[in-house]
């Protein structure tokens, strides 16, 4: 008999149960730093906004509304220093785990294409790459590549500020990126959902510095395309 479905990994968190456990025998139990998910009560403004919306009949567009669009875009003028993003070019999507797991198979990836993502990385860039039949290839420099291999690069991920290692690539090192990927015609996707994660030190409106990971701000011009999942 046929079998059918992909055969994705057991979720990376499964591994961790064991050590839960045992650390969950100690005094005062277990510090659970494994999936990050929100604990927090949601915002009074996001709930009211949720309800004031529920009565909304009829099928959402794909590309979403344009005064949500242009919101997103005066976000990132706002909040990232990125002006002038057309709002045109703005896809909202519902999470970005969604987008990751998605995208290679939306460009239209095909087997034998290479996908690459950051050395220590979020699980889903692997996903993504599973779901198009695509090999994953982990680096955080095209260089470490065989010209074989780099050939075949059609989708580099960056993540930064990156998650799990918190590390934060400046100017430089992105404009390589963008640099490498235009040699090689791949689409770089920028994955800043943690860009608002600064504490201030971040954020303009308190004397902070917008973190270096837009691709507007650092390489204006060309045909490489970015991607900002960005929903936290
Ligand atoms: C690096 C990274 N990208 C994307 C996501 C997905 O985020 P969400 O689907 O909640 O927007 C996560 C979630 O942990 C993440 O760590």
């Amino acid at each position: 008999m046929n079998s059918f479905g992909l055969s994705l990994p057991d979720y990376p968190w499964e591994a961790m149960a064991p050590y839960l456990a045992k650390a969950s025998e100690h005094p005062g139990g277990a510090v659970n730093l494994s999936i990050g998910t929100p604990v927090d009560p949601t915002p009074a403004v996001i709930q009211d906004a949720l309800r004031a919306a529920a009565d909304s009949p009829g099928y959402p567009t794909v590309h979403g509304t344009v005064r949500l669009r242009e919101a997103i875009a005066a976000w990132f003028e706002r909040r990232r220093g990125v002006p002038g993003l057309d709002p045109k070019n703005v896809m909202p999507t519902v999470g970005s785990k969604e987008l990751v797991a998605w995208l290679p198979l939306l460009l239209g990836l095909k087997p034998g294409d290479v996908v690459v993502r950051p050395k220590v990385a979020y699980p889903t860039y692997d996903i993504g790459a599973t779901f198009a039949g695509v090999t994953s290839v982990a680096t955080d420099h095209l260089d470490e590549l065989d010209d074989a291999t780099r050939a075949r690069v059609r989708l580099i991920w960056v993540n930064s500020p990156g998650n799990p290692t918190g590390s934060v690539r400046d100017v430089e090192s992105l404009k390589a990126i963008v640099a490498h990927a235009r040699e090689l015609g791949a689409v770089v996707a920028s994955d800043e959902c943690y860009a608002e994660l600064g504490w201030g030190a971040w954020d303009a409106q308190r004397g902070g510095e917008p973190c270096p990971a837009s691709w507007i701000r650092a390489f204006p011009a060309g045909p490489t395309r970015a991607f900002w999942p960005c929903t936290r």
